[in-house]
């Protein structure tokens, strides 16, 4: 590695992680004083840092042939707050039985947080494939995730298999230029936008990159259902608006529900 990129890491990493850091532990001892900032630094820190590595283990015990029900459990499970997923069950479970089909080569996903999407989607992905995870630290919607966690997403790749993590704004130039980059002129088989939530953001998000997404391949949007008139969240505004030009399917649990559901695009 140069030694403008290790600068370049050192100096994300304390203004990302340091300064959200003191500005929790402010919080925290400001609310729950000096035994509550001790009791949630060990917890938070020690715990994490202990765990880590028990996960990664976890997770290489589940492989490409393992069953989707096995690679969603994991997925969507807690696994003490490092690992998990705000998708529907049956909702991600038919989903990836859907992309597994494509034999994928090249997955893009714009919105990682806490990875649990990450994780299921590099077990459906083939065994030299690449996988691109774009993500903006304490953007809306989820809020990304810290630094220290990069070691753990990148412990999903199997066999020969690439993972590379953009912690960026998936609106900016420069986020695009990186992924085309890392590319090398080849396509995307699965685009999954689950990122910016608002109308506009996910709007950006499809026009900036369904161009890269090859013909026959798939394009998917996380959160189709209504999530009612106060929520930021209006990608079901967008889907409605556009779902009719193209082939598609739609992934939702149950009608009732107020959240959620996957709209797919054939490309
Ligand atoms: C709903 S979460 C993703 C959840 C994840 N796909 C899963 O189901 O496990 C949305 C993520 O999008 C990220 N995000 C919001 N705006 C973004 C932007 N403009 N560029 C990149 N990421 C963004 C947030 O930081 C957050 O981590």
């Amino acid at each position: 590695m140069k030694y403008k990129t290790i600068k370049t890491e050192v100096t994300f990493f304390l203004k990302d992680h340091v300064k959200h850091a003191f500005s929790t532990a402010a919080d925290v001892l400001r609310q729950e004083g000096v035994i509550g900032l001790i009791r949630k630094f060990f917890r938070y820190y020690l715990f994490s840092l202990i765990l880590m590595p028990w996960l990664i283990l976890e997770a290489k015990k589940i492989t490409r042939n393992s069953s989707l029900k096995t690679i969603v459990h994991f997925g969507l499970a807690d696994n003490f707050g490092l690992l998990h997923s705000g998708q529907i069950k049956s909702e991600i479970h038919t989903l990836l039985s859907i992309v597994k089909t494509l034999s994928p080569k090249v997955i893009v996903e714009i919105g990682t947080a806490a990875g649990g999407t990450l994780f299921m989607l590099s077990r459906v992905l083939e065994p030299k494939g690449i996988l691109i995870s774009i993500d903006l630290p304490y953007g809306k919607f989820g809020g990304g995730y810290h630094v220290w966690k990069i070691p753990l997403y990148k412990s999903f790749a199997t066999e020969k298999q690439k993972i590379y993590l953009l912690r960026a704004d998936s609106h900016k130039l420069m986020t695009f230029n990186k992924l085309k980059q890392l590319l090398d002129k080849q396509l995307v088989d699965f685009l999954f936008i689950d990122g910016d939530h608002s109308a506009k953001g996910v709007m950006k998000d499809f026009k900036m990159y369904s161009g890269l997404v090859k013909k026959g391949g798939l394009i998917a949007f996380h959160d189709i259902v209504s999530c009612g008139k106060s929520s930021d969240c209006k990608v079901d505004v967008f889907w409605n608006k556009i779902k009719r030009t193209y082939q598609h399917q739609e992934i939702i649990h149950d009608e009732s529900q107020e959240w959620g559901g996957i709209g797919i695009l054939k490309w």
